[in-house]
């Protein structure tokens, strides 16, 4: 445990060093984590509705069985954040409560409808490989318990983009009206998939970000652009090698920058999205809110055995 206040935390983060949960760290630093990784855990559970949509109606037994863990595993990754939020002093029924009350947010991905079961391929291929190229960097994030669980999460997360990929990967090679289907989904989720990156470095719809801070963090690690052109020039070959067109005619290697050139993206769809205009935010809310109400009894249960537990340990 370090004792020394203020100056540590710098000499800390100067040195590329882990910030741990008891170590002295500026308020902002603080928040900004909580603000972080609340989001990202409420991404997470939010982001089970999508593809459970689809459990039901999976088309075969192998399919069902691989939705059902991969939706478990995203509660999961949801719990462990949670954890993790709540080592900086904050109770997640308090963030539940902000999630609910729309002062937090989740991944706007979240608010696209699964039209068809091709969505669970795209999601799994482009939301969740999104979801890796930036996650793998928070693998080195200051803070230490965001850090770690990061580390367990990017491992089922490289499950759930391959058998993603495998997905569009059969239907590409099934009848026309399957690799329509997949086609379609590809068109629907791409141009979101590269928004999950956040918004632009530069630029208006750049105003108020948190890059240039977290980065000095270290919580950060690469820019939104640099992740966001990162993920680009990884997804282009693999939707050569599934056959998928992606929706972008600009999309082009430049061989001078060593990167895919890719087309605008429109930021005024993000911030519809995001200000709670996308097409599914009620649902999606709604949805948290009634599950959250019908878990009450479990975290009552859940807590009078606790209590229990308690008394029966000072007898
Ligand atoms: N959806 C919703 N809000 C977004 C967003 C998105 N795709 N991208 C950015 N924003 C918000 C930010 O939260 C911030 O708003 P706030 O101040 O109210 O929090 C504002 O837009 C400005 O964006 P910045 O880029 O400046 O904000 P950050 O520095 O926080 O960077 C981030 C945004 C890159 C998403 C970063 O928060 C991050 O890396 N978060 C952790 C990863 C994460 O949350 N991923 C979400 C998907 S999880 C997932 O897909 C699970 C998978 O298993 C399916």
């Amino acid at each position: 445990h370090r004792e020394h206040v203020g100056g540590d935390f710098d000499a800390l983060i100067a040195a590329d060093q882990r910030i741990e949960p008891r170590d002295a760290m500026p308020d902002d630093y603080r928040q900004t984590l909580i603000r972080q990784i609340a989001q990202h855990a409420h991404s997470e559970i939010i982001g089970m509705q999508p593809e459970g949509n689809w459990i039901t109606r999976a088309p075969s037994l192998r399919r069902k069985a691989i939705l059902i863990a991969k939706v478990q595993d995203e509660a999961g990754h949801g719990l462990y954040l949670y954890s993790a939020a709540e080592t900086l002093g904050i109770d997640r029924a308090e963030l539940l409560d902000r999630l609910h009350d729309g002062k937090q947010k989740y991944s706007s991905i979240f608010n696209y409808p699964t039209l068809t079961w091709a969505d669970c391929g795209a999601i799994g291929w482009l939301v969740d490989g999104a979801a890796i190229m930036n996650q793998v960097p928070l693998c080195r994030c200051s803070y230490g318990p965001y850090a770690r669980a990061m580390i367990r999460v990017c491992k089922e997360e490289s499950f759930h983009q391959r058998q993603g990929f495998e997905i569009l990967w059969n239907l590409m090679r099934g009848t026309e009206a399957q690799q329509a289907m997949a086609q379609d989904a590809a068109d629907r989720w791409w141009w979101p998939a590269l928004m999950m990156f956040g918004p632009p470095d530069t630029g208006e719809a750049a105003k108020g970000g948190h890059t240039a801070q977290s980065m000095a963090w270290g919580i950060k690690r690469f820019s939104n652009d640099d992740l966001r052109q990162k993920f680009v020039d990884m997804m282009v070959p693999q939707a050569e090698k599934l056959g998928i067109v992606l929706p972008d005619p600009d999309l082009k290697w430049n061989e001078e920058r060593g990167h895919y050139d890719f087309g605008p993206i429109d930021w005024d769809e993000f911030w519809r999205v995001l200000r709670g205009d996308g097409a599914c935010n009620a649902e999606r809310i709604a949805h948290r809110r009634r599950a959250h109400e019908d878990g009450a009894w479990v975290r009552e249960a859940a807590n009078a055995y606790a209590t229990k537990q308690a008394a029966k340990q000072k007898e």
